[in-house]
C-alpha cells in the first residue's frame, strides 16, 4: 500500500527533454496500453483507442505543426498562478508562473504580446515534441457517450482514468511522461488527424509524450490535506476527525 501512495507521489509532469538517444522500448509500450486498458470506465465501454507514434519522422512532422494560444487559455490559467514558491505553498493548488512564457503572465497584455512570444513558446514545444521517442494520443468518439451521461461527463472521466493508469505505469518503468493538452486544440487536431489518418468522428482527448528526461524535473509540487478537501458526514465538516 505504501509503495502505491509513494508511486503516485513520485509520478510527475515531466516538462523537461528526454534523451533522443534512448527511445521508449515497444515492449514498455505495450505496458503503458495493457495499464490503460485495466482503467474502470464508465458500463466498461472503454471508450478509447490509443494512437501511439513512435517514428521519428512522424514525431517531427508534428512538431512542426503551429499551436496558436487562445486568449481565454491565457486569461484562464493565469488564475492558476503563483508568482513565488512561498504563494505555490500558501495556495497549495495551481501551478508555478515560472514555467510558462513571460506573456502569458499579463493577462491584460495579451494579444500583442503573445504574437509577439509565441515564436519562443513554440520553439519550446518543438524542441520537448522533437525530444520525445513516443507520443500517445488517446482518441475517443463523442457521440458514443455513457448512458445518459450529459455531456458524456462520465465517458470523458474514464478517459482520465485510462491517462492515470498509464501514467503510473510509466512512471513505474521510470519512464517521463508530460501531457501535452495543445494537441487536441482545433487547427492542430484538425492537421494531426490529417497526418496520421485518424477518422473525423474520432476526436484526440489527450495526448502525452514518453522518454527518459535527460534530467530530472525538479519544481515545487503542492497538495492540499486532507482537511483541505475532505467532509465528514455533512459538507463542512472538514477533515475525518470526530
Ligand atoms: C487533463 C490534463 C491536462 C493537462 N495538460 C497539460 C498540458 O497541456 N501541459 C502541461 O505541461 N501539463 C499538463 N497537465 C499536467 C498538470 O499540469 C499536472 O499534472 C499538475 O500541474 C500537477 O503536477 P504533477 O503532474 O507534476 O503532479 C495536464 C494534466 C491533466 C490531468
Amino acid at each position: 500500500m505504501t509503495d502505491l501512495l509513494q508511486l503516485m507521489k513520485e509520478r510527475q509532469s515531466s516538462r523537461t527533454p528526454f534523451d533522443p538517444k534512448a527511445p521508449v522500448s515497444r515492449q514498455d509500450l505495450q505496458q503503458i496500453l495493457e495499464a490503460g486498458s485495466w482503467a474502470p470506465t464508465a458500463h466498461n465501454m472503454q471508450n478509447f483507442e490509443a494512437l501511439v507514434v513512435d517514428d521519428n519522422k512522424i514525431l517531427k512532422q508534428i512538431s512542426e505543426i503551429e499551436f496558436p494560444v487562445s486568449k481565454s487559455f491565457i486569461q484562464e490559467n493565469y488564475l492558476q498562478l503563483s508568482f513565488s514558491e512561498e504563494e505555490l505553498q500558501c495556495k497549495k493548488t495551481g501551478v508555478l508562473a515560472t514555467m510558462f512564457p513571460k506573456s502569458w503572465l499579463k493577462p491584460n497584455q495579451i494579444p500583442l504580446k503573445i504574437q509577439n512570444e509565441n515564436t519562443d513558446s513554440q520553439t519550446e514545444r518543438h524542441h520537448q515534441l522533437l525530444s520525445c521517442t513516443a507520443l500517445i494520443m488517446l482518441l475517443y468518439d463523442p457521440a458514443k457517450r455513457a448512458p445518459a451521461s450529459e455531456g458524456d461527463f462520465l465517458g470523458i472521466m474514464s478517459i482520465g482514468c485510462v491517462l492515470e493508469n498509464m501514467w503510473l505505469m510509466a512512471a513505474s518503468l521510470g519512464i517521463g511522461l508530460h501531457v501535452v493538452s495543445a494537441l487536441s486544440a482545433e487547427e492542430p487536431e484538425m492537421k494531426i488527424k490529417k497526418m496520421l489518418d485518424i477518422p473525423d468522428f474520432l476526436k484526440i482527448a489527450i495526448s502525452f509524450r514518453l522518454g527518459y528526461p535527460l534530467f530530472s524535473p525538479k519544481y515545487l509540487r503542492v497538495r492540499r490535506e486532507i482537511g483541505g478537501f475532505a467532509h465528514i458526514n455533512h459538507y463542512g465538516k472538514l477533515g475525518l476527525a470526530d
